[in-house]
């Protein structure tokens, strides 16, 4: 299995849950799982991710982000992590969704941490930018900051990731 988890994080919680599905997934197995982390070319801060950074996510802008491989065509599945930004996704990985490419025909599990809300308008934002590209998403996961740290939490992520796997072959 060739596993791709894209995510973007500006306070650590979003990574700290990529890098535990990244550690479930891969454990026990040769399975090739690759993390890529999305940054913005230039950073958030606590003053510019309040202004800037939510009127951007509200209207779905697109931040200019370091190159990364939005290459999907080798992947039998991958995943895609999230800060909520006023019940929408962080602008950073607007672009990941617009610059996916070979999306065609793809499966996706996406997730989203917040605070305490608007992370299912999220993931819907999320898998509508997905659909267009025509990836299919079997999974959508809105956790609070704590339950993103609960093992629980993630092995059902774990878990949908390898059912989404197993339909496809
Ligand atoms: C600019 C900004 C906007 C946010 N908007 C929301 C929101 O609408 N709803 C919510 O529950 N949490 C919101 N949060 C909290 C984050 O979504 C939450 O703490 C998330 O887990 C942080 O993930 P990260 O550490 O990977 O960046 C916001 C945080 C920031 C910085």
């Amino acid at each position: 299995m060739n596993t791709k988890i894209f995510y973007y994080s500006y306070s650590g919680v979003t990574r700290e849950l990529a890098l535990t599905l990244k550690a479930k997934l891969s454990s026990g197995t040769s399975d090739l799982v690759d993390v890529v982390e999305i940054k913005p070319k230039k950073a958030y801060n606590s003053l510019t991710a309040y202004s800037v950074g939510v009127k951007r996510a509200r209207m779905g802008d697109c931040d200019p982000i370091e190159e990364v491989n939005t290459d999907v065509s080798d992947c039998d599945i991958f995943l895609v992590g999230m800060p909520v930004w006023a019940a929408r996704p962080a602008p950073p990985i607007n672009t990941l969704f617009r610059d996916i490419s070979s999306g065609d025909g793809r499966t996706a599990v996406i997730f989203s941490t917040m605070k305490k809300s608007g992370g299912i308008e999220t993931l819907d934002a999320a898998e509508k930018m997905l659909s267009e590209k025509g990836v299919k998403v079997a999974g959508k996961f809105a956790l609070t900051d704590k339950e993103s740290r609960t093992d629980e939490k993630a092995e059902e992520i774990a878990a949908a990731v390898r059912a989404a796997v197993h339909q496809r072959v």
